[in-house]
């Protein structure tokens, strides 16, 4: 029961089996990685995976015999309004933020790849700065005739084409302060409309 009662269609995956898929994630990314890691949020959809995501690596990087110094970056990356994308991703990274880069391995942290625009636009303009190496983790991808085809390295759940909240993924901002991901309703989609 919340305050989104009415706005909500269903629950897609409750906050509990995020969490477990959370932990299995954090373990196949620690089993890869060689050296220093720069784990790059995208904000603002990524925060909630990427704040869960990186208590995990933290542990799994000190207790379990990986030793693994992390440095954490935030890049706010925005092209939605409503339910579509505009096209126009717009990415807030500075020459300096950008200088960060090099060298580096980098993990990207993304909430959803919906039409895989944001990420492949992001990840060209990464590349332009030399890292040694970049992956991407994105909790869900959307299963959509609209996708680009791109697929992330490490993928939580693959999800049906409908729009969905929650977990810090919102509709218009609103529904970020969901525990689970859920599915939108039309009176959501009304009641939040711009
Ligand atoms: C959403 C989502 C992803 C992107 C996925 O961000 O968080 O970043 O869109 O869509 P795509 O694969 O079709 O490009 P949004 O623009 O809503 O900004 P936000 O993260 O601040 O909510
Ligand atoms: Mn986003
Ligand atoms: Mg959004």
């Amino acid at each position: 029961p919340s305050h989104y009662d009415k706005d909500l269609e269903s629950i897609l995956i409750p906050h509990g089996v995020i969490m477990d898929r959370v932990e299995k994630l954090a373990r196949l990314i620690v089993n890869d990685c060689k050296g220093p890691l720069v784990i790059c949020c995208i904000l603002k959809g990524g925060h909630q995976y990427f704040a869960d995501l990186v208590n995990v690596i933290k542990k799994l990087t000190t207790k379990d015999g990986h030793s693994i110094p992390l440095s954490l970056e935030f890049i706010r990356v925005k092209s939605y309004h409503n339910d579509a994308s505009s096209g126009d991703v717009r990415i807030s990274l500075t020459e300096e933020e950008c200088q960060e880069f090099k060298g580096k391995n980098i993990l990207i942290v993304e909430d959803i790849i919906d039409t895989g625009s944001t990420m492949v636009k992001l990840l060209k303009r990464l590349e332009q700065y030399q890292p040694s190496s970049i992956r991407v983790t994105s909790l869900l991808i959307k299963k959509t005739p609209k996708s680009n085809g791109y697929i992330p390295d490490y993928v939580g759940f693959a999800i049906p084409d409908a729009f969905v909240v929650g977990y810090a993924l919102d509709y218009n901002e609103y529904f970020r302060d969901l525990d689970h991901i859920c599915v939108i309703s039309e009176h959501g989609k009304q009641a939040y409309a711009q």
